[in-house]
């Protein structure tokens, strides 16, 4: 399958359409934002690894019955997935206070919190992907319902049941993530865009360090080292 024009550039990927309307091709990019978009660099590599370890995040979630957008791996940058119709919501779940929810909410940084938490931000970079509740989502026709944000609510909690305990068996913590949904052909919800340390925060657990973009946001560094070590762990 071949990519043929540019559908959608985010800010670390690349959609293109195919010859086949109902299949897209994502290109992962090296480019690494932070701070809506204020911070900025090029992390070589970045992009194939974030392309491989959502890849298998995917094919696991399929393989447990959580239908995705991904339909195959092409090459170190490029997935084929299905064409979906985006829902203009990014679902956050969090397993452990960090990062907006203590800066909000003064809740101390790691904090085990004492159930999954289910947040929507609206995806709108001009605004700064404002929190949302369930009113603000149905008078902005994000949704078509109030039934479609509690399917959106079950299903993430539903991959956060199953990657939690897949990431603690590989010495990760699963502290927090961010999800995506769209609509398939068949008015399915389904899950879309990326699983990777782009979008999801992973401590380790014996050491507490983050093997994720913190280390970019908060200039660490070893952003690659920390993706490379998520991807050997992933794969066992
Ligand atoms: O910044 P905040 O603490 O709200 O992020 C919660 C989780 O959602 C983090 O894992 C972060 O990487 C992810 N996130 C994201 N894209 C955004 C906002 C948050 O991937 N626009």
């Amino acid at each position: 399958m071949e990519k043929t024009t540019l559908l959608y550039e985010g800010k670390a990927k690349k959609v293109y359409r195919t010859t086949d309307d109902n299949l897209l091709i994502s290109q992962f990019t090296d480019s690494l934002t932070a701070f809506d978009g204020k911070k900025k660099h090029n992390e070589l590599g970045k992009g194939a690894l974030n392309n491989k370890i959502s890849s298998h995040l995917f094919e696991l979630l399929n393989n447990k019955g959580v239908q995705t957008h991904f339909v195959q791996n092409i090459d170190d940058n490029h997935m084929l997935h299905k064409n979906c119709e985006v829902i203009l919501l990014e679902v956050i779940v969090r397993n452990i206070a960090t990062g907006s929810l203590t800066k909000n909410l003064g809740i101390k940084d790691g904090t085990v919190l004492p159930f999954a938490l289910v947040e929507f931000d609206y995806k709108n970079d001009e605004l700064g992907d404002p929190k949302l509740n369930d009113q603000h989502a149905l008078i902005l026709n994000l949704v078509e319902n109030k039934n479609e944000l509690d399917i959106l609510r079950t299903k993430a909690r539903q991959i956060n049941d199953i990657l939690k305990p897949f990431f603690l068996n590989i010495g990760l913590k699963l502290v927090d993530f961010k999800l995506e949904f769209g609509k398939d052909k068949q008015g399915n919800i389904i899950l879309i865009d990326e699983l990777s340390p782009d979008n999801c925060r992973f401590w380790d657990t014996n050491t507490g360090e983050s093997l994720d973009k913190d280390r970019f946001r908060q200039g660490i560094g070893g952003v690659k080292v920390a993706y490379e070590e998520v991807l050997k762990r992933i794969l066992g």
